[in-house]
């Protein structure tokens, strides 16, 4: 349990996570159940979904789990209505679905990186288009998950920075179009955060404490970092913040950290 703010802070919302089932963003959906919200949560995967509403659900909280893929808009369209029908309401979106890999610019097909941008930055669009009505009804306010890979260079990134780069983008622009609509838009951008699949799968263990050295806290992010910074964009105390992508990366970019 989160102890940095009052477990109430999100009570009687209603928060729509994609990605929710697992990493970074699972971590997130739990954590706003703990202060008070209700989900709904999709995944490609079935079985992350059962995984995640058990965890919610023996905390105490409410967890309704839609299968969906992002990439496909009706799919989305079924879940936000899926989500309106259960709860009557959206408050919060929360873009966490994403796919990664490491690949070299020169081995991967265009098929690769479409697909990723596909997941990531479409996607990410198609539940902000598909949840605009309800937003705007509840004033409510999406949070995109990015990453900071963009900001410099990352090598064998390339289809997963420009995702990102193009998620960020989104934060921005909705930020402006649907703030005359009492809609926040904010994004996250997690530095190297440990524990999580994405982490296992792209960092080499040898090179782990190596690294740890090179930031300038000296240690790896913790999902409870991200929970935090989300907890908070979530809350009344972000109320005039809108169209920011809050880095939470112990301030790694700045020194050029990579990864790779
Ligand atoms: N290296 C290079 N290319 C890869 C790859 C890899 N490791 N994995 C997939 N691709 C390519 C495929 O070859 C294919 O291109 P092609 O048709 O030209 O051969 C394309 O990407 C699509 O692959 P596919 O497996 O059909 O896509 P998918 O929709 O089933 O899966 C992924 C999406 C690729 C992102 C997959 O890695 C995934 O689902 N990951 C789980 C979620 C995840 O990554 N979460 C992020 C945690 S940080």
């Amino acid at each position: 349990m989160n102890q940095v703010f009052n477990t109430d802070i999100l009570k009687g919302k209603v928060a729509f996570v994609t990605g929710g089932g697992t990493g970074i963003t699972g971590g997130v959906a739990r954590a706003f159940a703990e202060h008070g919200a209700k989900l709904a949560i999709t995944s490609r995967k079935e079985e992350n979904l059962a995984a995640m509403k058990k965890v919610v659900e023996d905390g105490g909280g409410e967890c309704l789990t839609v299968a969906a893929d992002v990439r496909d808009f009706e799919a989305v369209q079924a879940a936000v209505a899926q989500t309106i029908e259960h709860y009557g309401k959206i408050d919060i979106v929360i873009n966490g679905a994403a796919g990664n890999f490491l690949c070299a610019a020169d081995q991967l097909s265009p098929n690769g990186f479409g697909t990723v941008v596909d997941i990531d930055t479409k996607g990410t669009f198609n539940v902000c288009r598909a949840s605009f009505d309800a937003l705007k009804e509840s004033k409510g306010q999406i949070l995109n998950i990015s990453a900071t890979l963009h900001y410099l260079a990352t090598p064998m990134q390339i289809h997963v920075s420009a995702a990102k780069a193009g998620v960020d983008a989104i934060t921005r622009n909705l930020s402006v179009e649907w703030g005359r609509h009492g809609i926040r838009v904010n994004g996250i951008a997690p530095g190297p955060i440990e524990d999580t699949e994405g982490m296992k799968r792209l960092l080499m263990p040898e090179i782990k404490e190596k690294l740890t050295k090179k930031i300038p806290l000296q240690r790896f992010g913790r999902i409870e970092d991200i929970e935090n910074a989300a907890l908070f964009l979530a809350s009344d105390a972000a109320s005039y913040i809108n169209g920011v992508t809050l880095v939470v990366d112990g301030g790694s970019w700045l020194l050029g950290t990579s990864l790779m």
